[in-house]
């Protein structure tokens, strides 16, 4: 066993994918959530792929009562990777209170376990939304963050902030912020996926659910930005390629491998790739045709960004490896598995 990891937010997509990837790596997890965007049923996936179930606690990070019975309860963990926050960029220009006290909180409770317990490596899960719109693409680390255009956006500028604040006072902990691109696909066994509640407001999930039948139509948002095709471009990065990045990270942080108390990585492909030529991929590689239209653009949207994700690649010795096709190919196995299960 290499190690104890409190996954917090394991439930969720990139939660559970890491919490395989882990597992698989030889570590031991535990698992806390609160449920609210997740089900139980997570955890029989995670032992199918792997054989292994999980600790599991139901509890909220939030909740400092709840934290510390869990640290008592589970001694020796040796690494936290902080999942746990509310993440829908339209939901929080509407409840702005709800997300910086959620996401806020989560993250002030557990650094400031992490000493109480001798806890030493953090990963955290920033976004490459502290971009905003980049001036030249592909980005790097060191590109200057701008104003975040949502308050989830300002959770994620917000709370590397606090982590930078927390080391440079002296706390015996070490950090790896990792900022995702875009998140797609699901686990090639289709036993784990993506689970959005009610409509979905991401690109991959509304596009699986208009091919299964469940949407009428994908409206993609904008097909005249200054582009080759006109629509916007992202750095679509599959979600066990992701998980990955988290474990060489904590690894990184636990063999004492980094100088640096505090690091902070891009997570993605290196390739730019447009809605459009998503949607193209997934038709090619499934043979599935999506009914779509062409809409206005959807405000607060990025024109063009991409990673440069050379630093991850030699310093944490971590690359994305999925090719597109494949991605979409899972994304579809788990659109019609859930089919299979009656949940979509
Ligand atoms: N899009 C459509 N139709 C849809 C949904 C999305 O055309 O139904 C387009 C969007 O306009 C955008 C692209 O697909 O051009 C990607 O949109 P997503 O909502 O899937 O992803 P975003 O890039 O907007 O947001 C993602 C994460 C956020 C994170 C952000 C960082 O969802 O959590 O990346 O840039 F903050």
């Amino acid at each position: 066993m290499k190690g104890k990891i409190l996954v917090a937010g394991g439930m969720g997509f990139i939660g559970s994918h890491t919490t395989v990837e882990l597992q698989n790596a030889g570590f031991e997890v535990v698992i806390v959530d609160n449920l609210s965007n997740s089900n139980i049923e997570v955890l029989d996936g995670i032992e199918r792929i792997t054989g292994i179930r999980p600790a599991f606690v139901e509890a909220d990070c939030t909740d400092m009562v709840a934290m510390r019975r869990l640290f008592d309860e589970h001694k020796g963990i040796n690494g936290i990777i902080d999942f746990a926050a509310s993440k829908a960029v339209g939901e929080s220009m509407q409840k702005p209170i709800m997300y910086y006290r959620n996401n806020l909180n989560i993250l002030l409770n557990l650094l400031e376990l992490m000493p109480e317990y001798g806890v030493k490596g953090f990963v955290f899960s920033s976004s490459c939304t502290v971009y905003g719109e980049p001036d030249h693409n592909p980005i790097t680390e060191d590109a200057p963050t701008k104003k975040a255009t949502s308050p989830y956006g300002a959770t994620k500028q917000v709370s590397e902030d606090i982590i930078a604040d927390v080391i440079r006072s002296g706390s015996p902990i070490k950090a790896i912020l990792l900022r995702y691109f875009n998140p797609i696909g699901a686990h090639p066994s289709a036993e784990i996926g993506e689970l959005p509640n009610g409509v979905p407001a991401n690109l991959v999930p509304y596009l699986t659910q208009t091919a299964i039948g469940v949407r009428k139509e994908l409206s993609i948002f904008g097909n005249d930005y200054d582009t080759p095709d006109g629509t916007c471009i992202r750095d679509f990065i599959n979600v066990v390629d992701l998980a990955k990045a988290h474990v060489v990270a904590l690894e990184r942080m636990l063999d004492n491998k980094s100088e640096e108390a505090l690091e902070v990585f891009n997570i993605g492909t290196g390739d730019g790739v447009s809605v459009q030529q998503l949607l193209d991929a997934f038709e090619r590689s499934t043979g599935v045709k999506v009914p779509h239209k062409y809409v206005a653009r959807r405000p607060g949207d990025i024109v063009k960004i991409w990673a440069d994700p050379k630093k991850a690649n030699e310093v944490l010795g971590w690359k994305a490896e999925a090719t597109l096709d494949d991605t979409m190919l899972s994304a579809w196995k788990w659109q019609q598995r859930l089919r299979e299960r009656g949940i979509m």
